[in-house]
């Protein structure tokens, strides 16, 4: 305890923000060096958050959307690079039609926030199959503006949002791409390999979390990250997403700063 976060880059660079001004960084006590560089989120419980308040599920989604916007802030104050963040799995596209259209329109109200905030680089991962036509126009829109061709040097947090979602698909897809370039004689069946099939993914995906925080009391992946979650460390907390506060975050990002990562090695 004690450590105060130090800035990765000068204090010029650092992003100003709004809505967690309050938040003292002291509180975090963790050295930025220990901080994760990829965190990677399950939101879980808004449902039950709301069911427990009398109020409905769509209520408890709309809390949820306010929460992500603060843990979203809150990184970026740390300075983390990257944080993907399961929005919706293709499992629960098959929820009732009333609750897909509020989570739409939510998602589509947080990525609208996005275009407005300068310091974010948003991306997309997952099927567009079953997102209404509004909402992939507004995503293409706000990942174009916020792309790193436009300010290649600033700090930006990449953040990804995986909607209609599911790990093993993605594994699938990139398999498939792998045998049309085969087909096509753009690569050697031979050469295929873990490395390989990495970048394939990785290209079309996000890479490899450090941390996956699950809240909402569950302890399992649902299919999230699946090929990049080898050597993540995982953060299951009982909490309800809408109220997973900063402490939280902070209380998942000094747990994340006492694990030996050694990757099978003996260290
Ligand atoms: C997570 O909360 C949000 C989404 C899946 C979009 P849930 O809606 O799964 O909440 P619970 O698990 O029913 O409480
Ligand atoms: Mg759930």
């Amino acid at each position: 305890m004690g450590f105060i976060v130090q800035s990765k880059l000068v204090p010029s660079r650092r992003p100003s923000l709004c809505c967690c001004e309050r938040f003292s960084l002291n509180e975090i006590e963790v050295n930025s060096a220990q901080l994760p560089g990829h965190v990677a989120l399950i939101p879980d419980g808004n449902g039950r958050w709301a069911e427990g308040r009398g109020l409905s599920r769509p209520e408890g989604h709309s809390a949820g959307s306010r929460t992500l916007e603060k843990v979203v802030n809150l990184c970026m104050r740390l300075e983390i690079p990257q944080v993907t963040v399961f929005v919706c799995s293709t499992e629960n596209m098959n929820r009732s039609p009333k609750e897909i259209s509020v989570l739409m329109e939510l998602i589509s109200e947080v990525v609208q926030i996005l275009e407005e905030k300068p310091l974010v680089r948003l991306k997309w991962i997952g099927s567009s199959v079953h997102i209404p036509e509004f909402l992939r126009k507004r995503l293409d829109i706000v990942t174009k503006l916020t792309s790193k061709d436009k300010n290649p040097h600033e700090y930006r947090l990449q953040l990804t949002m995986a909607i209609d979602y599911g790990g093993r698909a993605e594994i699938a897809d990139t398999a498939r791409r792998l045998a049309v370039d085969v087909r096509e004689g753009k690569l050697d069946a031979e050469a295929v390999d873990e490395r390989m099939f990495d970048e394939y993914l990785r290209s079309e995906s996000v890479g490899d979390p450090d941390l996956i925080i699950r809240t909402g009391g569950q302890k399992r992946l649902s299919n999230f990250l699946l090929w990049q979650s080898a050597y993540s460390e995982m953060y299951f907390s009982d909490i309800l997403w809408p109220d997973f506060d900063e402490k939280e975050v902070a209380e998942a990002f000094r747990w994340f700063a006492t694990r030996k990562r050694n990757y099978g090695l003996v260290k």
